[in-house]
């Protein structure tokens, strides 16, 4: 019997490895991103946090709701 898929999107019935894998494929950065080329995340948006979670694992710049500020 295989295990069944980690599904990080509930809403779009997406799992952990196809997240993971358009991170690291697609060179992806921003959650944005990630709806376009997985469409998680494109729901009621409660998966987002975890989304930013991968980002920031795989060394990916959360750069559209995070900017950095200008130094002074
Ligand atoms: S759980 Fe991902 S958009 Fe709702």
């Amino acid at each position: 019997m295989t295990p069944k898929p980690k599904i990080v999107c509930e809403c779009l019935k997406v799992s952990e490895a196809q997240v993971l894998k358009a991170i690291r494929t697609k060179k992806i950065r921003s959650i944005k991103d990630i709806i376009d080329y997985t469409s998680a995340g494109d729901g009621c948006t409660c998966c987002h946090p975890l989304l930013r979670e991968y980002l920031e694992r795989e060394g990916s710049v959360e750069d559209a709701t995070c900017p950095r500020p200008s130094a002074p």
